[in-house]
């Protein structure tokens, strides 16, 4: 692509959305635990199977820098040089996120410290404080060299800095390196001690600073933090963390700049904000792991319905999209059995190549197989990659190649398409933190309360995007809101215009209660949302025991729903109520209403309402908002469009096990096989098809 001065863009510089980068349908790929005398077979197998690129090298500090300042790249280059003449490109991981021992005993005070106080030990990975300038000097160090050594390497692309950062055996670092950080974001954040004491009510149990070297971290004390400190307190680890890769990221902007730069996360964690996390990082990356997630639940004994991993697969999927609001890459997919000291289940035929259609079905441009030969030795030698120990061929390797050729077949356009949504659903990092540092009711959790939303309205197939409260909301006829926690007095300004202006804004139960500094709001609930709502609440109830009920009313007249862990007691003003709690001591209340403002409605829904009652009554508000329902499907069944050019695809993926099938409206061919549908389009187990219109 030509630049205005008439000059080649660098990769990173240029809009995505476009087909701009190569092809990536790869494999991540650790030549440093292989034998050399295997690379060129390796290389020449990775390309006979169709893939286009690795990703190499995250985790091999200790080879590249033995001891502190000495380099050693020629393993790695002789590495990138095989790859490259197999025409393999190459995606390059730096290393921080595994210091070696030599520097872990040189320099003790880099290690993480958890939220009881304890220092972490090393032996394992992810055991780094964010904020250590130690830490961070070495880890800027190995970057440097290693995009000095590589920036003109053929075959090399990009960059993956560091490796999920989002992940650690403990969510935050509390040590003294983050306490002195933490001081220090206070003081240019606020400005002033007295502001800083106010914002945060230190009144409280005596705990006003007089300095700010003073200021703790919120460790175990005694007694609960302060919530507005405990608050401040996650914003700067996001900070932290962010600042870390963003000092990495410099150098190899300055050195390698035809690269693009990346780093990859589990997607929709509330540990750190991944919108400030990826804001100068070219897209955002997500590593998915569909079967060691059901393995998780199933050893958390957590009862869910069948379709609920494909769900929170799809969400995540939604919300990686979202980040930069571009096509993301899946940068580690599982291909095979997965686990650390015990196994998933088994991918079952078919379900690796759903998982791979369905994150291009959600906006991924490329996917990368996690991992190439199964380890036979380390921490993760249970973790099947698409060769098996003995480097046979894994279950599912023909169905990789098979679903790579099938999406290179569809091309570029196809991969950088965009994904129409008119529905959209917010997620707030400081509400999810408020809410985890105090829940008020113990099994009310943000990430609960958003996926169970999430649930509720993806079902009509008509695309959910993800929005932070300040984004820009005007594509969207509905916006829903659940557990709106924390609202400042912007958000509501922007939140009034949006409504007026047409859309139809839901906010879920316990909205509107608390400011930015986590103090409680002065006025009658939702606060801030009162008057657009029409609606106040006169008393909030938390739900212990068996669940309360809630008819329905005016447009939702004849249903009834449960109530499961909030009652929001309403007393409208001006509102229509479209649903009363009938049990409880707040039996004949109002539960929900809604109210005409400007050419749109805002809706409060002041029940937790659970399971089928609230997939029927968010369905119906976004019906009210004129949200257009593609098709109707069998349950588990996903439709997703992605559209670019005149173009649509509709992809149909069956994430049950049984065969079913889905009635299209008028004539579709499929894109990979040409085959032409006109109404039934029958779908096996696992099954996914991407079809064309026309
Ligand atoms: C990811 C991680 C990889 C590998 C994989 C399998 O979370 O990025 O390095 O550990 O899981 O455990």
């Amino acid at each position: 692509m030509v630049g205005a001065a008439g000059l080649q863009l660098p990769l990173w510089a240029q809009p995505l959305g476009r087909p701009v980068l190569p092809l990536l349908f790869g494999v991540d790929y650790y030549p440093d635990h292989t034998p050399e005398s295997l690379w060129e077979e390796d290389a020449r197998m990775i390309a006979d199977a169709g893939l286009t690129n690795v990703r190499i090298a995250e985790f091999a500090w200790g080879l590249m820098e033995p001891s502190e300042g000495k380099f050693e790249f020629g393993w790695l280059k002789k590495s990138c040089d095989i790859l490259n003449k197999n025409k393999i490109a190459i995606i390059l991981g730096t290393p921080s996120a595994a210091p070696p021992p030599w520097l872990s005993k040189k320099y003790p005070e880099i290690m993480e410290v958890d939220e009881k106080g304890q220092k972490l030990h090393t032996g394992g990975r992810r055991f780094t404080c964010p904020s250590n300038k130690t830490y961070r000097r070495l880890s800027v160090a190995i970057a440097t060299e290693m995009a000095k050594n590589f920036s003109d390497t053929p075959g090399v692309i990009g960059w993956q800095i560091d490796n999920e950062m989002t992940l650690g055996s403990s969510r935050r670092c509390y040590c003294d390196y983050c306490q002195q950080g933490f001081q220090d974001w206070v003081r240019t954040k606020y400005g002033s001690l007295d502001k800083v004491n106010q914002a945060w009510g230190t009144v409280f149990w005596s705990q006003t600073y007089t300095d700010f070297s003073q200021i703790p971290v919120p460790l175990p004390s005694g007694g609960d933090p302060n919530p507005g400190l405990a608050l401040d307190y996650d914003r700067y680890q996001s900070y932290a963390n962010a600042s870390f890769i963003e000092e990495q990221l410099a150098v190899l902007r300055k050195l390698c700049p035809k690269h693009f730069v990346t780093t990859n996360n589990v997607s929709l964690l509330d540990v750190i904000d991944l919108r400030e996390h990826y804001a100068k990082l070219d897209f955002a990356s997500l590593d998915n792991y569909p079967g060691f997630f059901d393995m998780l639940m199933r050893e958390s004994k957590v009862e869910m319905p069948p379709d609920a991993i494909s769900a929170m697969i799809a969400m995540s999927h939604d919300f990686a999209r979202c980040i930069k609001r571009k096509p993301f890459m899946i940068m580690e997919e599982q291909s095979g059995k997965a686990g650390q000291k015990t196994f998933s289940p088994q991918p079952a035929p078919g379900q690796v190549r759903l998982w791979t259609y369905q994150a291009v079905a959600h906006g991924a441009m490329g996917v990368n197989y996690f991992r190439w030969d199964t380890a036979t030795f380390g921490a993760e030698e249970y973790w099947h990659g698409m060769l098996n120990h003995d480097r046979s061929k894994s279950p599912a390797f023909e169905e990789m190649k098979q679903t790579v050729r099938e999406l290179k077949g569809l091309g570029q356009e196809l991969l950088y398409s965009e994904y129409p949504a008119e529905m959209a659903l917010v997620f707030d990092y400081n509400s999810s933190w408020a809410v985890s540092i105090q829940p008020q009711h113990f099994a009310l959790s943000y990430m609960n309360q958003v996926t169970a939303w999430y649930g509720s309205i993806s079902p009509n197939h008509s695309g959910v995007d993800f929005v932070a409260p300040d984004g820009d909301w005007s594509a969207y006829k509905i916006v829903y809101a659940p557990l709106a926690h924390v609202i400042t007095a912007a958000q509501a300004e922007k939140i009034k215009s949006y409504v007026q202006n047409g859309g139809v804004f839901v906010a879920g139960f316990r909205s509107g209660v608390k400011n930015e500094s986590s103090q409680m709001v002065k006025t009658p609930l939702p606060g801030l949302l009162a008057e657009l709502m029409g609606t106040t609440v006169e008393d909030y109830v938390p739900i212990y025991g068996a669940k309360q009920s809630v008819k329905f009313a005016g447009m939702l007249a004849g249903w009834a729903a449960e109530c499961g862990l909030w009652a929001d007691v309403l007393k409208p003003n001006g509102a229509e109520v479209l649903g009363t709690y009938t049990t409880g001591s707040y039996a004949g209340k109002p539960a929900i209403t809604t109210n005409n403002v400007g050419k749109g409605k805002a809706v409060y829904v002041g029940a937790d309402v659970t399971g089928e009652g609230l997939a029927n009554l968010l369905g119906k508000f976004a019906g009210m908002a004129g949200v257009k329902q593609s098709l109707q499907a069998p349950r588990g069944v996903e439709v997703t469009v992605r559209r670019a050019g005149g173009k649509e695809w509709m992809f149909l993926l069956n994430n049950g096990a049984e065969a079913t099938s889905v009635t299209v409206p008028g004539g579709f061919r499929d894109a990979v096989s040409g085959k032409a549908y006109s109404e039934k389009v029958e779908l096996k187990g696992f099954d996914a098809r991407v079809l064309l219109a026309g």
